[in-house]
């Protein structure tokens, strides 16, 4: 049985994920009269900030100076802030409320492995700070996902080793880094590409605790074999 539960946050606990790309889109519009594509949002889903900038940037195949860069993150940030203020547990997903308290019923010790540095402001809004033990602080691991660093650092956390736990996660670069982590992935969306997670789910409705402790057995004693 894991003992761990490493959480993505946008897209899998909060529907905050479509506000970050809102935020990118107006960017695009007022700063390069462009309009952005269904597939860079899927490029930007779990990515640090930085990055996402630099695959819009990559994509509108424009140079910007350091200084703009910034400037750029920063009223990025302040324009996806303002779109938080009205976020209340009614935001959070559908089944995960119940999910997380199955969790904590089997006294799995819950962690955010976020790439979001609002991640700590989000769960306390969502009234879900409490439910968490630990908080990994995407500004203190070396490189954000696709690289495994995240939730290496959250199953630390726990004071588990990844293979002790399962993480969850709605992009494809995080399922990326939960499989480079040797943790169990769960994915939650439609993207064919999350296939790649060791067990995917369709909507956050559909993560069952115990669908999920039947898979993570098989997966732990395949690995022994
Ligand atoms: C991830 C989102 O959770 O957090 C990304 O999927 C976002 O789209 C990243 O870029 C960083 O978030 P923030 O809040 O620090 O800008
Ligand atoms: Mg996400």
């Amino acid at each position: 049985m894991f003992k761990g539960a490493l959480f993505d946050l946008d897209g899998v606990i909060a529907d905050t994920s479509n506000l970050h790309f809102k935020a990118w889109q107006d960017h695009a519009r007022n700063y390069f009269a462009a309009e952005l594509p269904p597939s860079i949002e899927e490029q930007t889903k779990g990515v640090s900030r930085s990055d996402s900038l630099n695959v819009i940037l990559n994509y509108l195949d424009v140079a910007v100076s350091d200084s703009m860069f910034h400037q750029l993150l920063l009223e990025k940030n302040e324009h996806y802030k303002d779109s938080l203020k009205q976020l209340s547990p009614k935001n959070i997903l559908p089944g995960i409320t119940t999910f997380i308290a199955e969790l904590r019923q089997h006294h799995v010790k819950l962690a955010l492995a976020s790439a979001s540095l609002n991640g700590p402001v989000i769960l306390e809004k969502l009234a879900l700070s409490e439910a968490f033990d630990a908080i990994a602080d995407p500004s203190k691991v070396p490189c954000g996902k696709p690289a495994p660093d995240i939730f290496i650092a959250a199953a630390k956390a726990l004071d588990l080793h990844p293979s002790e736990c399962i993480g969850i996660e709605d992009a494809i670069a995080g399922i990326t880094a939960i499989n480079e982590s040797g943790a169990f992935s769960v994915a939650v969306g439609a993207n064919p590409e999350l296939k790649t997670a060791d067990l995917p789910f369709l909507t956050t409705s559909e993560l069952k605790f115990e669908t999920i402790r039947t898979s993570y057995s098989l997966w732990q004693k395949e690995r022994f074999l």
